[in-house]
């Protein structure tokens, strides 16, 4: 197995990048493991980790199984990685990556996929495509910049350079930095703040946003009502009211 599965607390649920005697770099296998666990993730999941296996998040690519291969080959494993992207993205409940170490590349377009980051202080991140003879192609010419503004990707983009935990939290990227031995409790800690929300509207906002950037803003606003209105009739919109006047914690159950 290439990704390991698990359960760690109720609700959520933990995928872990398993090849760390490559750096958990992406490889056919891989790709279409990340796949299948988005696609079949167990009903009562409200959020998802993804993390990475020993030093490293994942250092992209796997530039040793690629040596050698012809541009058949190469197109068939973009497929699956480009499967995998898309996995992610689809994923209609909080995907957090919890990075540690190296995300690079693919690995750094894996992160970005998901809908926040929490690092590791001794995380790095770098796009390094364009030293390789390449350009990312997961994404990254299009996600970075929505996380960092469109300059200062394209600084990172064209130089290939690495950037630090403390830069990506100064420029947005990183939503909190952590030490090592804290990167999955912290991010389990807030997994857990998410999923304890009413899930129909956490869905919701997740659509709403990932919509709206695509969007005029008020053909935006008028998708959000729409759905605004179908929360109303919701029992998870009564409790929410009840538990506050009762001053009581809501008990959400996603109807
Ligand atoms: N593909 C295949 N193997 C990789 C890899 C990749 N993308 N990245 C790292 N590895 C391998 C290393 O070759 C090494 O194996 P080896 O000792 O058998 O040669 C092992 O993973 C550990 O990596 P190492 O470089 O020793 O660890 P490190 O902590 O010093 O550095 C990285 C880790 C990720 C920063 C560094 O390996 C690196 O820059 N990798 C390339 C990242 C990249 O440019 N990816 C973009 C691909 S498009």
């Amino acid at each position: 197995m290439t990704l390991i599965a698990s359960l760690p607390e109720p609700q959520i649920a933990l995928a872990t990048l398993n090849r760390p005697e490559r750096a958990n770099a992406l490889n056919t296998q891989l790709a279409q493991e990340i796949t299948a666990f988005f696609r079949h993730l167990p009903k009562d999941r409200r959020a998802v980790i993804l993390t990475g296996a020993g030093k490293h998040f994942c250092a992209g690519a796997d530039l040793k199984d690629r040596q050698g291969m012809n541009e058949t080959a190469w197109q068939e494993q973009h497929s699956a990685l480009e499967a995998a992207l898309h996995a992610v993205l689809q994923c209609e409940i909080p995907v957090i990556a919890a990075v540690n170490g190296a995300a690079m590349g693919g690995g750094l377009e894996l992160a970005l996929a998901c809908d926040f980051i929490y690092a590791a202080d001794n995380a790095r991140f770098a796009l390094t495509e364009t030293t390789l003879g390449i350009m990312p192609g997961l994404g990254g010419t299009q996600t970075l910049p929505r996380a960092v503004g469109l300059q200062r990707a394209k600084e990172l983009i064209f130089s290939g350079k690495s950037f630090t935990a403390a830069e990506a939290l100064a420029w947005g990227m990183v939503g909190k930095v952590v030490p090592p031995e804290k990167l999955l409790e912290e991010t389990q800690e807030v997994a857990k703040i998410a999923a304890a929300n009413a899930p129909l509207a956490v869905k919701f906002v997740k659509n709403s946003m990932n919509q709206g950037v695509d969007m005029s803003l008020a053909e935006a606003m008028a998708a959000d009502l729409a759905r605004y209105a179908t929360l109303l009739s919701t029992h998870d919109r009564q409790e929410g009211i009840n538990a506050f006047n009762q001053k009581r914690k809501p008990s959400f159950t996603g109807q």
